[in-house]
């Protein structure tokens, strides 16, 4: 396991969704081989890529999703054989396929707190993205990690240096080529898994957001308090204006654990701006709204996992 396996971790640790974008991928290969589309006929890949929505399930309660469907069909098993780990290196590489997905990733992605992985995230899809991270382990413990993989599953290459020489040359494909060539944004960390365990990384990425938060935060009460003088409270909500309903009963809720009735203006906190006080006589209650601000675009080489 690897990278998919870090993202989900991290999520799970934040109380974060998150989105596999490389599932994406592979989903429109499937689609395409299934549909005997030609891997360099670009338009038609393009088409095909809209034609079909691709659908994350979440188990009742649980932000990271289990299963991933394109057009209504269940592909989460079907999208990781050995024949679409060869089938998704073109596929990925048609520029028509990378719009249509961008599109769909952006979608998803806005809708919530995510962490989203992908090799193009940081760079392309989500360049606002408060936390970046460029996750890399060298070629040889990918190909232990992959051979060791494969073991278990009981499906794909076993030989060390047949799996090595399959990485080195995706590894060239997927930064060499055009569109989206494989490189971390200038404001990234990067991060080296080689030789470390699995749970330190995912502690390394927590420690990032954590750090990044709490600094963006900070630096909102400060504002905030030279205005109000003071706060008593911070309570997060969801992006202001955009769930009204969910977000008055995150309000309430956070006045109530404070033993405050919310009152009219609480009630009606409304607005364009991104950070609005609700005060009544006794606190100071800043409303902080998390919807993108709390995005990790976690980008990472091919074949960790
Ligand atoms: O992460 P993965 O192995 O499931 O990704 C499958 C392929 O999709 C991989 O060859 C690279 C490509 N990919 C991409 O080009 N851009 C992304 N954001 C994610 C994956």
């Amino acid at each position: 396991a690897g990278k998919s396996t870090v993202a989900k971790a991290v999520a799970r640790e934040l109380g974060f969704s998150c989105l596999d974008t490389g599932a994406m991928y592979r989903a429109v290969a499937w689609r395409a081989l299934q549909d005997g589309v030609p891997f360099d006929d670009d338009e038609a890949l393009g088409r095909l890529a809209r034609a079909h929505d691709i659908a994350f399930a979440h188990e009742e309660g649980e932000p990271v999703p289990r299963r991933v469907s394109i057009g209504g069909i269940d592909v989460t098993d079907a999208i990781r054989t050995a024949e679409i780990d060869r089938a998704v290196s073109p596929v990925s590489a048609a520029p028509a396929v990378r719009e249509a997905l961008l599109d769909q990733q952006r979608r998803i992605g806005n809708a919530g707190d995510y962490v989203v992985e992908g090799r193009d995230i940081g760079t392309t899809v989500f360049p606002e993205a408060p936390v970046k991270v460029f996750l890399t382990a060298s070629a040889e413990e990918r190909a232990h990690r992959r051979v060791r993989q494969n073991v278990d599953r009981g499906v794909g290459s076993v030989d060390y240096d047949e799996v090595l020489t399959d990485i080195r040359r995706r590894d060239d494909q997927d930064s060499s080529r055009a569109t989206s060539p494989l490189r971390p944004a200038d404001d990234a960390v990067r991060l080296d898994s080689t030789g470390r365990y699995i749970e330190e990384v995912i502690e390394d990425i927590c420690a990032l957001a954590r750090e990044k938060f709490a600094y963006e935060v900070k630096k909102l009460i400060g504002a905030y308090a030279a205005v109000m003088g003071g706060v008593d409270a911070i309570i997060f909500t969801a992006g202001v204006g955009e769930n009204d309903a969910l977000e008055r009963m995150q309000i309430a809720s956070g006045l109530e654990y404070m033993g405050v009735k919310m009152d009219e203006d609480a009630n009606n906190v409304r607005g364009e701006e991104r950070v609005i006080s609700a005060t009544d006589s006794k606190v100071k209650v800043l409303l902080i709204p998390t919807n993108e601000e709390l995005m990790i675009a976690m980008d990472t080489a091919s074949l960790v996992g």
